[in-house]
């Protein structure tokens, strides 16, 4: 093969058309294999965090050519990346920013347009429910990919004890000031805040005492049950007609009065 190959050279030589063959016969032998040995980083980078972009393309199926015989052999994203939104956005080594490390990702602190392109309900989220949080950028929160930050970096708990992990009692961050909240919430919760209903209805004798604030508060803040929605009425008519309000015996919920 090889002496074939010097037969054809010298052929071609003779014939005086060496400078259209001898490149054609170069580019054709550049593999994958070569461009380690000029080219360190891109190869290192692969390796190590290439991710699809080491197991599903090679170097050659971006790099198509070689200076100096093809001059622009950087490819564009889209040439491969087409038919979802995400893929319509600018300057994706904004984020993107090693083509040879895909997913590792550099994100600047103002961003949220280009997020919404695959979480669309976190932007619905916020936009019908308004709060300052509407008005920051996603990543003022998410400064890494999928990294979700803690509330007390930025607030203080409603009391001493109040830790993090108490935050989803009530809140979720997109939608802060919408607070609701299951049966299973501790008094002492809401104690951070009340504490005077609190102290009081420790403090009974009643059967009140062993019930959670939020087994009468029932899912949303502020919402305020009457006694009849769990009594009825368990008096008689006659009585109700001349003390027509459970509170002229019995005080309030918190400290009632037997
Ligand atoms: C013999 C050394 C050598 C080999 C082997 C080699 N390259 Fe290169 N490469 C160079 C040099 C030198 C340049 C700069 C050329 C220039 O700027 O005109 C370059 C430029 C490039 C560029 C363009 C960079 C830019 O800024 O535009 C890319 C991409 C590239 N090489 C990829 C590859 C790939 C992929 C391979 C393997 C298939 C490879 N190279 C193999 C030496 C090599
Ligand atoms: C998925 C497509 C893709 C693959 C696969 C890929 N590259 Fe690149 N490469 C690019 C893009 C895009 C750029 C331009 C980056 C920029 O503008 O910052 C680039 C830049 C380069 C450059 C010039 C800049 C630099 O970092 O030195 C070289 C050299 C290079 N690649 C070599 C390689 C080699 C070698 C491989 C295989 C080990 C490879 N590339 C695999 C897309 C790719
Ligand atoms: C030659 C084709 C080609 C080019 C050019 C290309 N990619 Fe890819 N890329 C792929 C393939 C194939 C996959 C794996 C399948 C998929 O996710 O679509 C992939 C996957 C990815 C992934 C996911 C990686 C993972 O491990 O899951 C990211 C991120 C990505 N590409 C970004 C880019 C960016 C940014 C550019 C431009 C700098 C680019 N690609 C250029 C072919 C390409
Ligand atoms: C504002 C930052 C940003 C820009 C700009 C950006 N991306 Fe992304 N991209 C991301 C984030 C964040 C992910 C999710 C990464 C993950 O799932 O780990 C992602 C994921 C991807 C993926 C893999 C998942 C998928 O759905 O395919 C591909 C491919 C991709 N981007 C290609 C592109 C292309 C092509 C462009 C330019 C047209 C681009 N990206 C522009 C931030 C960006
Ligand atoms: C990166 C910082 C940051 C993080 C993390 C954060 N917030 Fe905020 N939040 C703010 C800022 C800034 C404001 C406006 C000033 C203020 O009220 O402290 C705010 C306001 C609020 C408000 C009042 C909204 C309004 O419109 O009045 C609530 C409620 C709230 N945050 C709850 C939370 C909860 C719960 C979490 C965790 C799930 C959280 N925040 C995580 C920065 C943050
Ligand atoms: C004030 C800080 C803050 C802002 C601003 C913020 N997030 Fe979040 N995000 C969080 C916290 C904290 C969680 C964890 C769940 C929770 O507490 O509700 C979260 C959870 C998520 C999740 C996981 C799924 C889920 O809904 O729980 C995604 C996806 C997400 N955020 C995307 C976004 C996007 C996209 C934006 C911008 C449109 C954004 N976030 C704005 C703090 C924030
Ligand atoms: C190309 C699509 C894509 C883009 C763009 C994208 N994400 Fe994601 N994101 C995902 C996928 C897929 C997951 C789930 C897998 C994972 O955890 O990486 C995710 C997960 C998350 C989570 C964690 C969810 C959890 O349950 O813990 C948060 C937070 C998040 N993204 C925020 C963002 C923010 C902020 C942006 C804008 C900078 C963004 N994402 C851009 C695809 C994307
Ligand atoms: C038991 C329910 C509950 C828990 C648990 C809870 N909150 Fe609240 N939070 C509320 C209520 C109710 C309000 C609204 C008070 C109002 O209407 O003024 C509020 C308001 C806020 C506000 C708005 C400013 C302020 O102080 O009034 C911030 C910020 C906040 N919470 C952060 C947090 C953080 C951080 C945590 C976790 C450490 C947390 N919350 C845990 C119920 C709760
Ligand atoms: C962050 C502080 C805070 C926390 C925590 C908190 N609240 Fe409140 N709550 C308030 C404020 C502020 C008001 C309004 C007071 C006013 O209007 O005088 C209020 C009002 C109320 C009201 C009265 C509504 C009305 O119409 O009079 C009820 C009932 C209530 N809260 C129950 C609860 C319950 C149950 C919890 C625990 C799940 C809780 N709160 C947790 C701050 C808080
Ligand atoms: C969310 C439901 C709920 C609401 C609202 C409620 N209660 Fe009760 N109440 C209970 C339960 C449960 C008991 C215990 C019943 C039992 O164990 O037999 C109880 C017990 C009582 C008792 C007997 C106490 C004892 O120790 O024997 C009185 C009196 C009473 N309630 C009066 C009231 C009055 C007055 C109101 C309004 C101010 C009220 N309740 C509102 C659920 C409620
Ligand atoms: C047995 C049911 C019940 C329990 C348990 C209960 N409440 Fe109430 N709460 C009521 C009722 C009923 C009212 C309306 C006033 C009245 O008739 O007593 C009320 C009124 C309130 C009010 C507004 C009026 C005021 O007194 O300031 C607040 C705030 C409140 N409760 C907070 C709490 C908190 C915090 C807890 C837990 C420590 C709690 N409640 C436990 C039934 C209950
Ligand atoms: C005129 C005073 C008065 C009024 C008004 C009144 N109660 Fe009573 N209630 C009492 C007395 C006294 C008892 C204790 C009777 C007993 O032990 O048989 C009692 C007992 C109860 C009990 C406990 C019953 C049991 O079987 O243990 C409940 C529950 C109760 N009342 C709810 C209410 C509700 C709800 C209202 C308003 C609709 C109300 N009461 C109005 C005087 C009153």
């Amino acid at each position: 093969m090889k002496r074939l190959t010097l037969i054809l050279i010298t052929l071609t030589i003779s014939a005086g058309m060496i400078l259209t063959f001898t490149p054609f016969s170069l580019a054709a032998e550049l593999s994958d294999d070569d461009c380690i040995k000029c080219h360190t980083q891109p190869p290192a980078d692969i390796a190590a965090n290439g991710g699809a972009h080491k197991t599903e393309v090679s170097c050659m199926e971006c790099h198509e050519g070689h200076p100096p015989t093809v001059r622009e052999n950087i490819p564009a994203c889209n040439s491969c990346h087409s038919g979802k939104s995400h893929y319509e956005l600018q300057n994706c080594l904004s984020c993107h920013n090693n083509p040879h490390t895909p997913l590792i990702l550099h994100l600047a602190k103002d961003i949220t347009g280009p997020c919404l392109t695959c979480h669309q309900e976190q932007g619905v989220l916020l936009q019908e429910n308004k709060s300052f949080h509407t008005t920051m950028a996603c990543t003022a929160c998410h400064q890494e990919h999928a990294q979700v930050p803690p509330c007390v970096n930025c607030h203080e708990p409603h009391s001493e004890t109040m830790v993090q992990a108490d935050c989803s009692q009530c809140h979720q961050a997109h939608k802060p000031l919408v607070v609701v909240y299951n049966d299973s919430t501790p008094s002492k919760s809401c104690g951070s805040c009340h504490e005077e209903a609190l102290s009081q209805l420790s403090a009974g004798k009643t059967k009140h005492q062993a019930l959670a604030c939020a087994a009468c508060h029932k899912d949303k803040h502020k919402t305020v049950p009457t006694c009849q929605d769990c009594h009825n009425v368990p008096h008689s008519a006659g009585m109700m007609k001349k003390f027509p309000t459970c509170g002229e015996c019995h005080n309030t919920a918190h400290d009632l009065n037997l």
